[in-house]
């Protein structure tokens, strides 16, 4: 395929060390080299030792593509910011990817698109790729006015960062009412958005709208994946709730072969 599938797993503030240990345990002995590319996102804390876990089975992943990423990243590379990570310390650490502008970041903490394009830089500067996240909320939805907020959500980024800034990244798309609710987006109603999202980017530059992988997020679970991952558009998922089974998050990494 043009785009290699991707499954990125966001445990949110939820595992623990051991889940690591667990998943690499099975991705060990049952991924193959042609399976989708896997991101782990732990926690900040576990980071080390996801890592460590990457480190100890590297000869035995099979030559499949596990790699790490952060939930978040300050926009800011270093000083008095207590409680903040900087890209440069995520990359330190071993991460290739983190994700910006998560929807539970920009509600909950008062992240701006503005302070999502910083940190999309600051991600990028630091040899991390960015795993944006944009998607809108359901009385947006309602009143006709996805195609609208995702295209201020992409187009401040790449004002911010130039029209080559998609060129290292990744975009999720996260419809808000289907975070974490049970309710997932329709296999058409994703396709919609990935097509617009990609003929988007596209006008900046038809290289990076081809070449761009769109993962699609919110209630991905084992049963409704495969109608999702076979759209044209959709490169694959970040998944939330059951990244957190390794059960269902292998089976994951295999329908979006
Ligand atoms: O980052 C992941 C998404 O917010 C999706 O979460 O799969 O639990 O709905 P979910």
């Amino acid at each position: 395929a043009l785009r290699r599938p991707m499954i990125a797993g966001n445990w949110k503030m939820n595992g623990s060390g051991t889940l690591a240990n667990e998943l690499f345990r099975k991705f060990t002995s049952k991924l193959k080299n042609d399976s989708a590319e896997v991101v782990l996102c732990p926690p900040t804390i576990y980071l080390e030792s996801v890592r460590q876990q990457l480190e100890s089975t590297k000869d035995s992943l099979n030559g499949s593509l596990v790699r790490m990423g952060a939930q978040n990243v300050s926009q800011h590379d270093f000083g008095a910011y207590t409680g903040e990570v900087s890209a440069k310390m995520l990359k330190e650490a071993g991460c290739n990817y983190v994700i910006v502008g998560h929807s539970e970041r920009r509600r909950m903490y008062g992240e701006t698109s503005d302070i999502v394009a910083d940190k999309f830089a600051a991600a990028q500067k630091n040899g991390l790729t960015p795993i944006l996240c944009v998607g809108e909320s359901g009385p947006a939805r309602e009143a006709r006015r996805t195609f609208e907020v995702i295209a201020e959500e992409l187009d401040i980024v790449i004002e911010k960062n130039g029209t080559m800034a998609f060129d290292n990244a990744i975009i999720a798309y996260e419809p808000l009412w289907a975070v974490g609710t049970g309710k997932s987006a329709t296999p058409e109603q994703a396709q919609e958005v990935h097509a617009f999202i990609r003929k988007r980017l596209s006008e900046v530059s038809p290289f990076i709208g081809e070449n761009v992988r769109i993962l699609y997020g919110g209630s991905v679970t084992p049963s409704n994946a495969a109608d999702l991952f076979a759209q044209p558009d959709v490169d694959g998922g970040l998944i939330g709730g059951a990244s957190l089974n390794s059960t269902e998050f292998l089976s994951l990494c295999r329908i979006a072969m």
